[in-house]
């Protein structure tokens, strides 16, 4: 695991992007700045008053609910709410200069809040299969203040479908991890506590 610590943003954009070109994946202690991360707490944890919805696969008339691979719920991010904003200028931020250092060609980012409840789970998936998507490169930040390892919860990565894990990750509060879309399964492990994240997506363009 490459843990990253907060420093200048070209630093973390480098050891993001270095990581990335190494192993793939990388994770981020630290992820977003201290008063972001809170603004995003408040918007998805108890005291929150957004709308959720039950998560499903695929988008618009392909959507169908599979609560045999996933229960949680899920608020897209948009600019209507300041720290939904501001989440989104952070990463793209990070979208151009990970363009910059990767020549990726990434084009936009989109984003959820999930709720996991105690119990909930998302059972090993791709983000994206190879030829069929524009999701290039995988993001999740955790909203988990205080978390404990024996709570569960964790994101196990994996190689491929059939290996064992190569990560356990706890979703502990400023945590991000990305991974490239098309490379990883992986698979959120039920928790005894709810839990909280934002997955999220980097593209290219749509032809
Ligand atoms: C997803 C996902 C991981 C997590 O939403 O596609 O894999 O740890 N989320 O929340
Ligand atoms: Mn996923």
């Amino acid at each position: 695991m490459t843990a990253i610590p907060a420093g200048e943003f070209s630093d973390y954009v480098d050891a993001i992007a270095g990581a990335l070109v190494r192993d793939g994946y990388c994770v981020v202690d630290a992820g977003v700045p201290d008063e972001l991360l809170w603004a995003l707490y408040e918007r998805t944890g108890p005291r929150s008053s957004a709308a959720f919805r039950r998560a499903g696969i695929g988008r618009d008339d392909s959507f169908r609910l599979n609560s045999k691979l996933r229960t949680d719920t899920i608020h897209w991010l948009s600019h209507d709410y300041p720290a939904e904003s501001a989440y989104l200028h952070w990463m793209e931020y990070l979208r151009l200069e990970l363009n910059r250092r990767l020549f990726l060609g990434l084009f936009d980012f989109e984003c959820h809040f999930a709720r996991y409840g105690k119990g909930a789970f998302y059972k090993k998936h791709l983000d994206a299969f190879a030829g069929n998507t524009n999701r290039i490169l995988s993001t999740v930040l955790y909203l988990n203040p205080r978390w404990q390892d024996s709570w569960g919860g964790e994101l196990a990565l994996y190689r491929d479908f059939d290996s064992d894990p190569i990560e356990n990750i706890a979703p502990v509060m400023g945590r991000l991890v990305l991974f490239f879309s098309e490379r990883f399964p992986h698979e959120v492990r039920p928790a005894v506590r709810r839990r909280y994240s934002i997955a999220g997506w980097f593209r290219v363009r749509e032809f």
